[in-house]
């Protein structure tokens, strides 16, 4: 039961690469352990503060960016573009819900990927598959398949300065609310997405002006010239994790410190393996993902393993069931934890069960089923009276073309091939992503009504 950093070493593992060269990966290892931690233990207990929030109905979880991040991909714009569509989606969606939300990026660190298949078969020719960029590479040769535990020191150093400018916009004023309009993406300026937002963000200006008037500016109120920004990934490539895995001087606890908040994968959660025995051992915020065939078995042994002294904000089911089946299988799950009195956070993926091959051959997603699995998500919330906690999808603030549809600036199946950029799954776009933020702002709002029912009709 003794835990230690390295415990998962004992465990079986699924989903890991098999490196050729043991002495060349415990050189990495040994170089990673003495860099200094990318994020600091106390910014990882202040995000737990403001799950916790959102475990009890309080606030709501904006979690996003990149299925996987690259090295080719790494840019300053591109970085920005994200930091920027998740900015914009959260003002819409605090306005909305009159919520805090909880800003966490899949970004500065989200590299490994899980595959289905070990191997991949493209003209007869079978390769080992890619396995995200701090593993192998994506191009298919037999050279870049093999795993290179070079790569991990690589993505240490690009989520170093991922997080480093990721930091100065949060703090530094790019989040300022004054810049609303600013924010608004070169590309999506002129488009109808652009333009619903620019009306919204007049609203904001208005407000802030009377705010201002009211005595409330940046000045005294910093809320309103920076943000909190976290960052996450899934925490797939353990002997990276264990190298940044660190004790807290304050607190004296284990925290892994590659990013603020760490997720398991749906192919990595058995109960009884490694992913699951590194993580119960770090004190950060985690997330599961669960899937269709998440028995109410499994999430009670997952807080168990995960969340012994039932912390609020300690951990968050992520749940990727399909569009059609989130109404058959999240409301067994909702009742199991309500009923053992368990504290999580219910977030929505509406990605991962609702990709689909376009006729012309691309995985894609359509718009209409992301937005179904989230409208279904709040329905059973609804229904269980239980708080939709959160939403995680992935997305860019580029103007690619991977998911189809869209309420402002649909891309249809033809377009796939026009920016079809992505390295693993396809992203929403930021025209595509704000227009979700809108749906998702309505949903919110509806709850705080429905919430507010009862009190106003007890207060008459
Ligand atoms: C992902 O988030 O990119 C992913 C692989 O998700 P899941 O584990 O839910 O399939
Ligand atoms: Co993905």
């Amino acid at each position: 039961m003794k835990w230690s950093r390295d415990s998962w070493r004992s465990k079986p593992i699924v989903q890991v690469p098999e490196y050729p060269d043991a002495a060349a990966l415990a050189a990495v290892e040994k170089q990673l352990r003495v860099y200094p931690p990318l994020v600091f233990a106390g910014e990882a207990r202040r995000l737990k503060t403001s799950l916790a929030k959102v475990a009890d109905g309080k606030a709501f979880l904006l979690q996003g960016g990149d299925c996987a991040e690259s090295f080719a991909e790494f840019h300053p714009d591109n970085i920005r573009d994200t930091f920027r569509v998740l900015l914009q989606m959260a003002v819409v969606l605090t306005f909305g819900g009159a919520l805090p939300i909880v800003k966490v990026g899949r970004l500065a660190g989200q590299f490994a990927k899980p595959r289905s298949a070990p191997d991949e078969t493209i003209d007869g020719v079978t390769l080992p598959s890619y396995r995200g960029d701090n593993i192998n590479g994506m191009e298919f040769t037999k050279e870049a398949r093999v795993p290179d535990p070079q790569r991990m020191v690589q993505s240490y150093n690009q989520s170093a300065a991922t997080l480093n400018l990721l930091r100065a916009f949060a703090q530094g004023g790019y989040a300022d609310l004054h810049k609303v309009h600013q924010w608004t993406l070169g590309a999506m300026a002129d488009t109808p997405a652009g333009a619903t937002y620019k009306k919204f963000a007049d609203r904001i200006q208005e407000t802030l002006e009377f705010m201002e008037a009211c005595g409330l500016t940046g000045e005294t109120v910093p809320q309103i010239r920076e943000t909190e920004f976290y960052t996450s990934h899934e925490a797939l490539l353990l002997p990276y994790e264990e190298a940044l895995t660190r004790v807290d001087s304050t607190s004296g606890q284990w925290y892994a410190c590659s990013a603020h908040m760490l997720w398991l994968g749906e192919r990595t959660r058995q109960i009884d393996h490694a992913h699951i025995e590194f993580l119960r051992g770090v004190q950060n915020p985690l997330g599961v993902k669960i899937g269709p065939t998440t028995t109410p078995e499994q999430i009670i042994a997952l807080c168990d393993a995960l969340n012994p002294q039932n912390e609020a904000g300690r951990l968050g089911f992520i749940s990727r069931m399909g569009a059609e089946r989130v109404a058959e299988h999240l409301p067994t799950l909702i009742r199991t934890i309500e009923r053992e009195g368990r504290k999580v956070v219910w977030v929505c993926d509406p990605m991962h069960a609702n990709t689909v091959k376009s006729s012309t051959g691309y995985k894609t997603r359509q718009f209409d089923r992301i937005l179904a699995e989230v409208k279904a998500f709040f329905a059973v919330h609804r229904a269980e009276g239980t708080h939709p906690g959160g939403v995680h999808f992935e997305l860019t603030g580029k103007d690619v073309t991977e998911c189809v549809g869209g309420t402002t600036a649909a891309v249809t199946d033809a377009a796939l091939g026009d920016r079809y950029h992505t390295h693993c799954d396809p992203r929403l776009n930021a025209s595509q992503a704000l227009d979700l933020a809108f749906l998702i702002a309505e949903s919110l709002k509806d709850e705080r009504a429905h919430l507010q029912k009862p009190r106003i009709a007890a207060a008459q």
